[in-house]
């Protein structure tokens, strides 16, 4: 299989409006606890990439996406947004794998393009939570270091509650 990461501007990212929701509404309903809850199809999911979008417009997020063969499997993000006295920080959010793509590198791959991008930008802390245990050992097998476990911060799809670790990362 090919691996192949790419930054996407805005106008990429709205090229790829459909597959990137297919992407996000997968992970939802394969019970990911990413903000949503079921019922949760690909039009909701479309509707949030706007966003997104609006968001990679203005500069406050670097849209990462991954693909398999060329085909948009994984996606992350850069947060940017940071208030005055943090400008040397930057959020990890929404790394998302489509089941078809899983297990071949491609959520690492996008880690470290994302963590390029993010030394590019002169950000060299970042912070992430998860609620994965897949996602766990990919963020630390990458160095990050866990700062904690909030339990009960989130409801996994289903509704049942889910515990959170809050990692972080000095980039070099
Ligand atoms: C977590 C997720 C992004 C991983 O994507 P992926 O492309 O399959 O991950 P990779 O193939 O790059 O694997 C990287 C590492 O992650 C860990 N990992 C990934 N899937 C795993 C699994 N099913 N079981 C255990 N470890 C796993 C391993 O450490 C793996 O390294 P290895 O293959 O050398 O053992 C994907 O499972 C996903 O999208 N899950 C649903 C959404 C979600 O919960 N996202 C996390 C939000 S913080």
């Amino acid at each position: 299989v090919t691996l192949r990461i790419a930054r996407l501007s805005a106008d990429e990212a709205r090229a790829h409006r459909e597959a990137l929701a297919e992407v996000l509404a997968d992970c939802v309903n394969g019970g990911a606890s990413v903000s949503f809850m079921w019922p949760f199809n690909v039009a909701d999911a479309a509707r949030w990439w706007d966003g997104v979008i609006a968001d990679v417009a203005r500069e406050r997020t670097v849209l990462l996406a991954g693909f398999v063969d060329g085909r948009l499997l994984g996606t992350v993000q850069l947060g940017m947004d940071m208030p005055p006295n943090q400008p040397h920080r930057g959020d990890v959010k929404k790394m998302l794998v489509h089941r078809d793509g899983r297990r071949r590198g491609l959520a690492r791959a996008l880690m470290l393009t994302l963590e390029d991008e993010a030394k590019a930008r002169g950000r060299t802390l970042l912070v992430l939570d998860t609620a994965s245990a897949e996602a766990e050992a990919l963020y630390r097998s990458l160095g990050y270091r866990e700062t904690g476990v909030i339990p009960n911060y989130a409801l996994y799809p289903d509704g049942r509650f889910c515990d959170t670790i809050v990692f972080w990362k000095a980039l070099a």
